[in-house]
């Protein structure tokens, strides 16, 4: 299955993608994810994202587009992947429909998660991240069992730097300007379905694989 997540900021697509990329065995691809683990390396890349990434501004198209066809064309996703942060404009979702045409592998849907404004900003907030295995947590819908303390591997719990108010504020307006319009994009190609983002976790999840007829 090869599966695009859209939705606001918050909206739960890391949470929900790491889910179905268990549930379907395909890899989870996360744009952010990739972005972040390269401004930790101190790499050029992660050099050249890091301005934008702070000020909830996008990365430019031209480096997050050759970053995802360098991905795409590793050996694990053959078998399918979930793409989760990408595209996010649509000169992103032309250059992607490009690429995955050489590759003959089309995108089979594109879930739209939908949540309310105000639910988005209480989940940034909250959020917390574990900074050796990427496990999500929110100190009041999912809090660790020990604060500051991951569950999985005992990893430092960290609030990203673009998870504070004003980088909140400037993110949702991107959202709004830059990305939103592709939920028309993928419509007009039959491949969207909407879901709703609202409920705990392990509803998100038997919602979206409904959706996808799994
Ligand atoms: P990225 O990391 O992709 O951030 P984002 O799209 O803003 O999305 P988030 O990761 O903030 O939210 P999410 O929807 O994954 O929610 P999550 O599951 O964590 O991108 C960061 C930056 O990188 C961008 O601003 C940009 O600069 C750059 N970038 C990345 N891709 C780019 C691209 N393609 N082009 C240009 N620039 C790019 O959940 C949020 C919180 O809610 C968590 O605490 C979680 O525990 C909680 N939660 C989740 N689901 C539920 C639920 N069902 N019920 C209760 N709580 C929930």
């Amino acid at each position: 299955m090869r599966l695009i997540l859209l939705g606001a900021p918050g909206a739960g697509k890391g949470t929900l993608a790491k889910e179905l990329s268990g549930a379907l065995g395909v890899v989870h691809i996360s744009t952010g994810d990739i972005f972040r683990e390269e401004v930790a390396a101190g790499s050029e890349l992660g050099k050249k994202a890091k301005g934008f990434m702070d000020r909830g501004e996008l990365v430019p198209d031209d480096v997050v587009i050759g970053m995802v066809r360098q991905r795409l064309a590793r050996p694990d996703c053959a078998a399918g992947f979930i793409l989760d942060g990408f595209p996010r404009t649509v000169p992103q979702a032309e250059a992607l429909d490009a690429t995955l045409q050489e590759m003959n592998a089309p995108i089979d849907s594109v879930l739209d998660i939908v949540v309310p404004e105000e639910t988005v900003v209480r989940r940034l907030s909250g959020r917390r991240i574990c900074r050796t295995c990427g496990a999500i947590y929110h100190v009041d819908n999912k809090p660790p069992k020990q604060p500051g303390v991951c569950d999985v591997d005992g990893g430092e719990l960290y609030q990203r730097d673009d998870d504070k108010e004003e980088a909140i504020r400037r993110r949702l307006k991107v959202y709004a300007e830059a990305t939103a319009p592709l939920t028309a994009y993928y419509q007009q190609k039959g491949l969207l379905k909407s879901i709703e983002g609202v409920g705990s976790p392990a509803e998100v999840l038997a919602t979206a694989l409904k959706a996808l007829g799994k």
